[in-house]
């Protein structure tokens, strides 16, 4: 192929990256930007693989049938509640295969004799480093979301301190290998051995509920790693792809610590969401208002504006189409329903987004938190549907609470409230939730879809 027509190509498969990118910004256009950043990256993987001859037609097509059936199956086995092990996971692969480019490259120059030159040497050395901590990393991660190791963080003494001397020693090894005669190769792998147990000593002490965020940086570790192995095999859409998918991750994993409160340091290395975390005011002497299906259908059937504020338990429960039949009933009795989305409700950047529009919710019904929270005041139920921590009152009144700080949904605000959750247990952040003591609030025990499927069926009798 040309050399002139492949980076044209290249540039097309680039701007079809950041196209994607820009879409993937509205719910209304998320789809179609998946598509278009699906197809660049088809692309770049045809001209490459054509390019270089790597490999004849035959293998190009059985290899991208085999990963297309593995992926899509994947995608459409996967629960929606499993989804971020899944992209912990696809992250590790990522990682793996920056590690194996990245490290094949440097065997096949060292066997051939080659001595690479600096910028060739820096960019391996920080692929196979990058590379090999994004791949354990992330299978860590994977394994404390899929409960296969514990969630809490696991803490040792002078963690810190091994996990700095541990990176001083990749970093020296690393070097040395660039100044060494050739055919020494104990420092390339002991580099690859000690970047993978850093990759595990870096997220074990971090909490199983802050794995979002852990992976969200997890997946621009990933993207940077790409980007340097593009740097090694001369391959431009790879440095792009990788520089696009490093900052928009670690864009991402602002914007989650910033929704949350927190630094990205705390989360990191403030072991959060063990015991220590979980600290609060006491609701001794509190008493709850409990309130049964039928009440709450009668209050739900005969208001004007309704306010369904979903949380983690919604997803957990399932119950998205059962909050939509609600919805319906109420409006075709005259009322007017809304959704208050919490940027860091449930347990992924847009859970709830994506949850709600697997139900047809349409998008425009579901309001941002700067959006709706004037509208709490005027509502005559904040119904709140397994969501704790982002209706949580102490984020804004008590400064000893670890959600100090982060802005809430004033569904305290409502004329009334009605909690929907199986019980008193704590969110995520571990603490009481004063809002379930207000003398406006109903609790509705039970789980999620159980009691919105009881609530359409009190609200049609009604
Ligand atoms: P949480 O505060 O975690 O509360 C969820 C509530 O759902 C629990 O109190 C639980 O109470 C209830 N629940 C569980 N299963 C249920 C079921 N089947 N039916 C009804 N209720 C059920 O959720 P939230 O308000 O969505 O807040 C999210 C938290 O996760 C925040 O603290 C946030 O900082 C953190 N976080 C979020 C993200 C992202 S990106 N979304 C990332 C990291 C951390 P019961 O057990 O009593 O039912």
């Amino acid at each position: 192929m040309p050399v002139a027509l492949e980076l044209l190509l290249y540039l097309v498969a680039a701007v079809l990256f950041v196209l994607g990118l820009k879409r993937l910004g509205s719910p209304l256009t998320a789809r179609q930007g998946n598509r278009m950043s699906g197809v660049g990256m088809l692309l770049a993987i045809v001209v490459t693989l054509f390019d270089h001859g790597i490999l004849g037609y035959q293998e190009i097509i059985v290899g991208m049938f085999i990963g297309s059936a593995v992926g899509f199956w994947m995608a459409r086995s996967v629960k929606m509640t499993s989804m971020p092990q899944m992209v912990a996971l696809l992250n590790g692969f990522g990682g793996g295969a920056s590690l194996l480019v990245g490290g094949a490259e440097f065997l096949k120059a060292e066997l051939a004799g080659v001595t690479p030159t600096i910028d060739i040497g820096i960019t391996t050395q920080l692929s196979l480093l990058i590379g090999s901590v994004t791949l354990s990393g992330s299978l860590i991660a994977w394994a404390k979301l899929q409960e296969v190791m514990t969630g809490k963080p696991i803490t040792f003494p002078l963690q810190k301190v091994i996990n700095g001397g541990l990176f001083a020693a990749i970093v020296g090894l690393a070097a040395y290998q660039l100044i060494v005669p050739q055919q020494v190769l104990w420092p390339f792998y002991t580099v690859i051995a000690l970047a993978l147990v850093l990759g595990v000593l870096l997220v074990i002490p971090i909490g199983g509920a802050d794995m979002p965020v852990v992976i969200s940086l997890l997946n621009s570790y990933s993207g940077i790693a790409a980007s340097m192995t593009g740097f090694v095999i001369h391959n431009n859409v790879l440095i792009i792809a990788g520089a696009l998918v490093g900052s928009s991750g670690i864009i991402l994993s602002q914007i989650m610590c910033k929704a949350m409160n927190r630094s990205l340091a705390n989360v990191l290395f403030g072991a959060f969401g063990g015991d220590a975390g979980a600290i609060g005011k006491s609701s001794e002497g509190l008493t709850v208002r409990q309130v049964t299906v039928e009440d709450a259908a009668v209050q739900l059937g005969y208001a004007q504006l309704v306010i369904v504020v979903p949380g983690y338990g919604l997803a957990v429960a399932q119950a998205q189409h059962a909050v939509r039949e609600l919805a319906d009933l109420i409006e075709r009795r005259g009322g007017e329903v809304k959704y208050a989305i919490h940027p860091v409700a449930g347990r992924m950047p847009g859970h709830m987004n994506v949850l709600l529009a697997e139900a047809n919710v349409p998008y425009e019904k579901l309001c941002e938190m700067d959006q709706i929270n004037d509208d709490f005041q005027r509502a005559d139920v904040a119904l709140v549907i397994g969501a704790n921590d982002v209706v949580n009152p102490a984020a804004r009144t008590d400064e000893g609470s670890p959600i100090y700080g982060m802005p809430i949904l004033n569904a305290d605000h409502a004329k009334s409230i009605i909690v929907m959750k199986r019980g008193m247990s704590a969110g995520f952040a571990g603490i009481e939730n004063e809002l379930f003591y207000n003398p406006k609030t109903a609790m509705l025990f039970g789980d999620a879809k159980k009691s919105l499927t009881s609530l359409v069926t009190e609200i049609k009798a009604l």
